[in-house]
């Protein structure tokens, strides 16, 4: 689908992720590879919100170290390859299953500055259809205080569905 196709998204936020949650689950549906319903949602993520999404994609738990998070697919600039479980924002989402919305990285002990103009971020875990953790969405914004409750709700959501729904 390419970007023109895209049907026009509406303007308030909470019903912009209503449509996009639905987008995304149009478009994942049937398949059956993870790293393609990842890269898709990472996609469409970052178009959705261009001016607040600097870096928009996701961490995976490594089969083969399961304390750890390897980069997958992401839209933005180079990020971290791996991430251990508790360290940094991504770290401590793994650990605690917790969503994790931080006003201000600096702030954040032990934060991972893969790019310098990251100020903001929300990291939402992933489960698959056992429950299991299969690995959190990182979005990055330059911007202070970027993300709210109507972001996490919407984001949330979105991960909810992103490897559960046929
Ligand atoms: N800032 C994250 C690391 C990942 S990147 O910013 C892409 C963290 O502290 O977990």
């Amino acid at each position: 689908m390419s970007e023109a196709a895209r049907a026009p998204l509406p303007e308030g936020k909470a019903e912009r992720y209503a449509a996009l949650r639905a987008e995304i689950a149009a478009v994942v549906a049937g398949e059956p590879n993870s790293i393609a319903r990842y890269a898709s949602a990472a996609c469409l993520l970052a178009q959705t919100f261009p001016d607040r999404f600097f870096w928009t994609g996701f961490y995976l738990v490594d089969p083969s170290r399961p304390d750890e998070l390897v980069v997958g697919p992401y839209q933005g600039t180079l990020g971290c390859l791996r991430i251990p479980f508790g360290k940094g924002v991504c770290g401590a989402c793994a650990r605690t299953l917790q969503t994790q919305l931080v006003p201000d990285v600096h702030a954040f002990p032990g934060h991972i500055a893969c790019d310098s103009r990251s100020n903001s971020e929300i990291v939402v875990p992933v489960f698959d259809k056992g429950g299991a953790l299969a690995a959190v969405l990182d979005i990055d914004s330059t911007q202070r205080d970027a993300f709210d409750a109507i972001d996490q709700a919407g984001l949330e959501a979105i991960c909810a569905d992103l490897l559960t729904a046929p």
